[in-house]
């Protein structure tokens, strides 16, 4: 009780108003508004000045892009206001050393509480129904879109299009033709992003999820996992080219050929684990389960460097390599992480495309 009373004595003597740390200081608070205006102006001028954006090649961008900076602009004042009235009373205010006593009693402020909870409520208000309104524009279902089924798997992206029969490990579309991508996973969580279209969306284990959007810039963008989805995560990278409608056609009908000719007999070439016979093509099952984003194969094109170089096996004996794609764990190459290649290939692939693998990973040497 006695430590207290000094305090006590000091609120009795003067009258609460004048607090002694705010004398030669009329008006703090006008102060730091003006500080944080022009802070916030500034702040706001920069924000502007930097181009946040990749190019833009989809229809939704220039919405999207809109709403970013309209969120940018509302968002800056607010935390330039804040961090000024915090940053400006730390040092102000500061007690001096030795200083033990309480602060002067204050009991709030119904008409500044009023203010600082009505104006951030119209404004989050305001911006979640106008990203409502700019979501709803975008993910509306457009005449004539064509499908392409996308799915996920560790570490690699497959396309389906599913109007055209057409299997493809590269992801090419038409332009200015409304798309929907129907996304799925056969194992975790994945997400598929292309910057460039601004639009992105998990692959979730049981669930197809749709994006809409139509590409309206010819070129070649990069197709992005953007969810951690295992150690051949950053490698989940592939390529999306936008063609002119004559050129998208024309890749149809060449994917057609190629399916038709290297898959075995017709019909039954869709199917993944059902297929294969005696034909199988080793080079189409390497890139269709996607072995290409992990591993190096020069006869295949492809620089994958999640695991070993597959052209340049120490060990080229048959039985060896089989065991490799069947049971990656029996013997892992040294420097290699042991459990990231996926241990189910030996079910995923029929005995005959096994085959038709092993021998095409042992005509690939360098
Ligand atoms: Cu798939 Cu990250």
């Amino acid at each position: 009780m006695s430590e207290r009373e000094p305090i006590a004595q000091d609120t009795a003597k003067g009258p609460p108003e004048t607090d002694p740390r705010l004398e030669g200081e009329k008006h703090p608070v006008a102060r730091m508004i003006a500080i944080g205006v022009i802070a916030s102006l500034v702040g706001i001028a920069i924000t502007l000045l930097i181009d946040w954006f990749p190019t833009s090649a989809s229809g939704a961008a220039g919405d999207i892009d809109t709403l970013y900076d309209v969120l940018l602009i509302c968002s800056v004042p607010v935390f330039v206001l804040v961090m000024t009235i915090a940053i400006y009373s730390v040092v102000r205010f500061r007690a001096k050393p030795g200083d033990m006593g309480d602060g002067p009693p204050i009991h709030g402020n119904t008409r500044l509480e009023v203010i600082w909870v009505t104006i951030p409520f119209i404004m989050v208000t305001a911006l979640a129904i106008y990203g409502w309104i700019v979501l709803n524009d975008i993910e509306a279902k457009a005449q004539d879109q064509m499908v392409v089924n996308v799915t996920g798997q560790q570490f690699t992206w497959t396309f389906e299009y599913p109007r055209q029969n057409v299997n493809s490990n590269e992801l090419v579309l038409p332009v200015d033709r409304p798309i929907e991508f129907k996304i799925k996973t056969k194992d975790v969580l994945h997400s598929f992003w292309v910057p460039e279209f601004r639009l992105k969306s998990d692959a979730v284990p049981g669930l197809t999820t749709i994006i809409r959007l139509e590409p309206d810039r010819v070129g070649r963008y990069e197709v992005v996992c953007a969810e951690l989805c295992g150690l051949g995560h950053s490698t989940m990278r592939q390529f999306v080219r936008v063609l002119p409608a004559d050129d998208f056609d024309g890749w149809v009908e060449k994917q057609r050929q190629e399916g038709e000719g290297g898959a075995p007999a017709g019909e039954s070439g869709e199917g993944e684990g059902g297929g294969g016979g005696a034909a199988a093509d080793g080079e189409q099952i390497f890139t269709a389960q996607g072995c290409g984003s992990c591993h190096t194969l020069a006869a295949a094109g492809a620089s994958g460097t999640v695991g070993p170089d597959l052209g340049k096996l120490e060990n080229t004996d048959e039985a060896f390599v089989r065991e490799s794609i069947v049971d990656p764990s029996a013997e892992v190459e040294q420097g290699f992480p042991d459990g990231v290649m996926p241990a189910d290939f030996g079910d995923k692939l029929s005995p005959e495309e096994l085959d038709a693998l092993v021998k095409y990973l042992l005509e690939s040497q360098e």
